[in-house]
């Protein structure tokens, strides 16, 4: 049941917290221990990620992790297009695959063809028992519980952070005490950071209404920040029924910039990492009258000077978990600003929750 929330959406946003802390004990003393050594022995010459929607934006932040972390080459792509285009796939690479329901087809579809190919196979799945995990070599649960919001949110949440906890693993070189008390305390200051930003939601739910009119939104981010950035916009289109797009920073003077004007939104993420880069294409944007809404570290000036809305983030410590807190703040922003609106939130028209044609 929904409980005191008004919808399931806002209901999943808020289980946030506790998810994100459950995980090092499922992965490190619980039943996900064995998988999760199982996965650390899988080929993995390099990584093939296949997904669709947000869990192919999961897959975009995985692959950041893998490569950044592992130096192992990944790729992702959307399980729509790498089925159809004969991708080169060799036996020592793994096909690793990311789905909430485990009964997307293109995703099945996608699996099916590196089985054929002789690769091993890995899932990120929430859905025990689906077809996704009966067919997978090794599945890492994330553990999100029943989401039942069309939107996903607390999903997303969690397959990043089981592919981080992959990743962190090999990184390493073995699951033990140490690493999993560095990964829980990492996690549950996450987690913290997110309970705060959930117990004052005002900021935001400011800035929905200011901004709720507008008719094209632009999410623009660097780096991990991209694909944060597209699952913003694709959050904001699904459930608002407004037009929005992800952009990386850098790439809107290359044309998107020609549609700035005072009718148009840009929701601009911003990491500790290329800071300076980036507020220089919020100024780009600004000059061309375009509305700013920076979410970003907190108390920097060049942010505020530049921003009519700046939603002011604590990422101290965070490191490279900080794209996921950002991505909170983009769930409730969607959520408010399509509470306006007044569309209907947890069942949008022309979705269902699970795709299950091609
Ligand atoms: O069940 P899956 O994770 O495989 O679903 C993939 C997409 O259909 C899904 O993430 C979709 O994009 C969501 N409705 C986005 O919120």
């Amino acid at each position: 049941s929904k409980g005191d929330f008004e919808h399931y959406m806002l209901k999943e946003i808020y289980e946030q917290p506790e998810l994100i802390r459950s995980l090092t004990q499922y992965y490190f003393q619980g039943e996900g221990k064995e998988s999760l050594e199982e996965a650390t022995k899988l080929p993995m010459k390099a990584v093939n990620i296949s997904a669709c929607g947000t869990a192919f934006y999961a897959g975009l932040v995985i692959k950041d992790y893998i490569e950044s972390k592992n130096r192992v080459r990944c790729f992702a792509d959307i399980a729509s297009e790498f089925r159809y285009r004969n991708p080169i796939l060799d036996k020592e690479e793994l096909a690793m695959f990311i789905s909430q329901s485990g009964e997307t087809a293109d995703t099945l579809a996608a699996q099916s063809m590196c089985k054929e190919k002789g690769l091993k196979s890995l899932s990120i799945v929430n859905t025990e028992g689906s077809t996704l995990y009966r067919d997978c070599d090794v599945n890492l649960m994330i553990r999100a519980g029943v989401e039942i919001g069309v939107a996903s949110t607390k999903a997303f949440t969690q397959q990043v952070l089981t592919g981080k906890t992959l990743s962190e693993v090999l990184a390493h070189g073995g699951i033990d005490d140490e690493l999993r008390n560095t990964l829980a305390s990492r996690y549950s200051l996450l987690a913290e950071r997110v309970e705060q930003l959930l117990d004052n939601t005002k900021p935001i739910k400011d800035v929905a209404d200011a901004i709720y009119k507008h008719k094209g939104f632009f999410y623009t981010g660097r780096g991990a920040y991209f694909p944060i950035a597209m699952e913003g916009a694709l959050k904001l289109k699904e459930i608002a029924y407004v037009h929005a797009e992800g952009y990386a920073s850098g790439e809107l003077k290359h044309g998107p910039i020609a549609l700035i004007d005072e009718e148009k939104v840009n929701v601009a993420l911003v990491g500790e990492e290329l800071f300076e880069k980036t507020v220089s294409n919020i100024q780009e944007i600004k000059a061309r009258k375009g509305l700013i809404v920076s979410i970003g570290p907190k108390n920097r000036y060049e942010l505020k000077e530049v921003s009519d809305h700046y939603i002011e983030l604590d990422f101290e410590g965070l490191g490279d978990l900080a794209p996921l807190y950002v991505n909170v703040v983009n769930q409730l922003l969607a959520y408010y600003i399509a509470k306006n609106l007044g569309t209907d939130i947890d069942k949008p028209r022309n979705l269902a929750k699970s795709v299950t044609v091609e």
